[in-house]
């Protein structure tokens, strides 16, 4: 039973989700609002962390100067991205390492894209604009999200975000208009790898998806999974005619009556394969990231013993 008390910093509570407001960290929030909000910012931040291992591995074998400083810059932008979204989840009261056990010992999600390989030069330009194109769609909502620090997080991130895409969107163009015929049919390649991945991306439609309506309730989710997925698929197909690509699904046909482009059937047993943690990388993710946490331990004993030296509060 519900204190009177509670009940009334709940009614409060709801009246200013209604009126548009902002929530901040020192504000009364139900459990349930802030859980989610750990959940959904937590795995927000494991997913920009390993999500710079696929393209990662593509930097020492960028093609040119420009390609590689471009590349580097935004593997750093993403660690950057993961540290302001850690640090927006720990004001909801759970600390980085237990947020980071939770992905080192896999019971923490991150974003299934992550986990298909990048097997040539092309899968990088299609990753900046198909995957970092979802994101922004997925993202600039949430810099309306009802919680205040992870909205203020994403205004940053959206606008580097959008560097990312157009970069990857400027790599492909190259390829396609001045390439050699190997080149354009390794874009193709990529295109037809990363297309299905990369929509999926928005997560399950929106009547299999548990945390939608409660998540919409609050204002943390502004634009459903399917709605989303829908701008995206929209947005993208005249891009795709640009290029000069075919986007690999066979039923993408524009609806005068609705007004979108209708598309074709997600093969949801593979989303759901990849997010139970058998996907293509999923193994080796995880492993790179528990290496990189072991391999840094001596880089954070050092940090805190340089602290205390310092400030006699530091944690020890
Ligand atoms: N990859 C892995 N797991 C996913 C994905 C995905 N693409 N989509 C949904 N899921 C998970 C959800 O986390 C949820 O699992 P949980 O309840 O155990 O946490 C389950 O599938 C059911 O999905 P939903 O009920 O739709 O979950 P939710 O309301 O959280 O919506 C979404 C999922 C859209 C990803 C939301 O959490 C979100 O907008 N997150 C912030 C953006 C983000 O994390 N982007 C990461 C990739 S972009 C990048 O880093 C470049």
């Amino acid at each position: 039973l519900r204190s009177a008390e509670e009940m009334q910093l709940q009614a409060r509570f709801d009246e200013r989700i209604d009126a548009g407001d902002f929530i901040e960290a020192k504000d009364w929030m139900p459990d349930n609002y802030r859980k989610t909000l750990t959940r959904q910012i937590s795995q927000h931040a494991h997913s920009e962390i390993v999500g710079m291992l696929p393209e990662g591995n593509w930097i020492g074998r960028a093609p040119t100067l420009k390609r590689k400083a471009i590349l580097l810059a935004k593997v750093q932008d993403e660690g950057g991205h993961g540290l302001y979204l850690y640090a927006a989840a720990e004001t909801l009261g759970q600390s980085r390492d237990q947020l980071l056990d939770g992905l080192h010992s896999g019971r923490a999600k991150y974003s299934s894209i992550f986990n298909y390989p990048t097997l040539t030069w092309a899968d990088i330009g299609v990753i900046g604009w198909l995957v970092d194109g979802a994101a922004i769609m997925n993202q600039v909502p949430i810099c309306r999200c009802s919680y205040a620090p992870y909205a203020r997080a994403m205004i940053r991130i959206c606008r580097e975000e959008s560097f990312h895409q157009r970069q990857g969107y400027d790599a492909l163009l190259v390829m396609m208009t001045k390439g050699t015929e190997a080149q354009k049919a390794m874009v193709q390649d990529a295109v037809n790898r990363w297309w299905w991945p990369s929509i999926m991306m928005f997560g399950p439609p929106d009547d299999q998806s548990p945390n939608t309506a409660q998540s919409m309730r609050w204002g943390i989710k502004r634009v459903s999974n399917d709605d989303l997925r829908q701008k995206f698929i929209d947005a993208t197909v005249d891009q795709a005619k640009v290029l000069g690509i075919t986007l690999p699904d066979p039923d993408l046909k524009w609806n005068e009556a609705r007004g979108h482009w209708d598309f074709g059937v997600i093969d949801w047993a593979e989303f759901w394969r990849v997010v139970g943690g058998d996907g293509p990388c999923n193994r080796e993710r995880l492993a790179m990231r528990v290496q990189a946490w072991e391999d840094g331990e001596w880089v954070r004993e050092a940090a805190l013993a340089h602290a205390r030296k310092h400030s006699p509060d530091a944690p020890t």
